[in-house]
């Protein structure tokens, strides 16, 4: 029988074991820092003056499940890659970048030692120890495979719209910010784009919104609210179908205009809240079968027209009044 030296056999279990003794403890050396700095913007839903207020982002930060599942874009951990990790992007930005955690005023920003600390959680493998943390709403779905976070239905859309494409370079979204618009990936490795026209608005007119066209497929949420596109400008959404989310919501956007809804078999949140369609164009939207939430309030349209296309789409949640 072979015998190893103690020392030989100590050091062949402890790289057996990647957290050895000097590995980061979650729950007391990140988690107070979660609680200090992020908690309060990202946690369980929670009732204020009779109104429910939301996760940011829905991003809950109070439960091992809930960071591992990620935000409503995403994963924001990588296990063993800071790089990758949205969640330690967003903290090592500079302080004066729209995207910094926490926002500039409302928390303070982490310290450097801080900072080491959290990297080495992340490259250490992002091991929550024993912490489980808030199990309120916790989905029955979430299954914590080792080494892979569980990821929602609506990441796996994303991942699946995301395969087989480059990240645009910035460049080519230039054109758009130009314009007014806004341009940002759903994360910091993604290729998939959110575009808003949020800060110019009236001002947007179907010229400015044409500037889309440069990055028209990476493009799956799309704000035009409040904006002067007209029910021709939007034949440029041929060119985006891979759209989740299209927000047409206080716009002059009429029945014509949904007539170039018909070909995003990926759409699932339509705002046509306050538009001017009718019955009538409601029935371009009948075949899309993705659709899980179409807003009607203060539109044209009737009881009748919204009773048929609930019959069309029976899955969808229909918002009328
Ligand atoms: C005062 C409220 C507030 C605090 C405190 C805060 N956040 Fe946020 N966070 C937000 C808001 C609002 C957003 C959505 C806007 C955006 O994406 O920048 C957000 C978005 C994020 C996102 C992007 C999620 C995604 O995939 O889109 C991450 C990651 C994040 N926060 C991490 C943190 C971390 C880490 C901390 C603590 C160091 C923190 N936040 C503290 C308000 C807050």
């Amino acid at each position: 029988m072979r015998t190893f030296p103690l020392a030989l056999a100590l050091a062949a279990a402890a790289s057996l074991v990647p957290l050895g003794s000097n590995a980061v403890d979650f729950e007391k050396e990140i988690l107070p820092l979660f609680e200090a700095k992020c908690i309060e913007c990202h946690k369980a839903p929670y009732e204020e003056g009779g109104r429910t207020k939301k996760p940011k982002a829905g991003l809950r930060m109070d439960a091992a499940w809930a960071i591992s599942m990620g935000s409503e874009n995403g994963a924001v951990i990588v296990p063993g890659k800071p790089g990758d990790s949205e969640l330690y992007y967003r903290v090592t930005l500079p302080q004066n970048d729209d995207d910094f955690m926490p926002p500039t005023g409302k928390a303070d920003p982490l310290t450097e030692k801080e900072l080491a600390l959290f990297k080495k959680w992340i490259d250490g493998g992002a091991d929550f120890g024993d912490w489980v943390g808030n199990l309120e709403g916790k989905p029955k779905e979430v299954t914590t495979a080792v080494g892979k976070p569980a990821v929602s239905e609506i990441q796996e859309v994303y991942k699946r719209l995301s395969e087989g494409m480059g990240a645009p370079d910035p460049e080519t979204w230039k054109s758009v910010t130009e314009a007014g618009g806004r341009v940002a990936r759903l994360s910091k490795t993604s290729p998939l784009l959110s575009v808003d026209f949020r800060l110019t608005t009236e001002n947007a007119s179907d010229d400015v919104i044409g500037s889309i066209d440069t990055v028209s497929p990476h493009i799956v949420h799309l704000d035009l609210s409040k904006t002067a596109v007209t029910d021709r400008a939007l034949s440029i959404l041929k060119e985006s179908p891979k759209l989740v989310r299209l927000n047409l919501s206080q716009t002059g956007i009429t029945d014509a205009g949904l007539t170039h809804l018909k070909s995003l078999n990926e759409l699932r949140y339509l705002n046509l809240y306050g538009s001017k369609v009718t019955d009538a164009g409601l029935e371009n939207l009948e075949d899309l079968k993705s659709l899980e939430a179409v807003y009607l309030w203060q539109s044209k349209a009737t009881e009748a027209g919204v009773k048929k296309l609930r019959t069309a789409l029976p899955d969808a949640k229909i918002n009328f009044k």
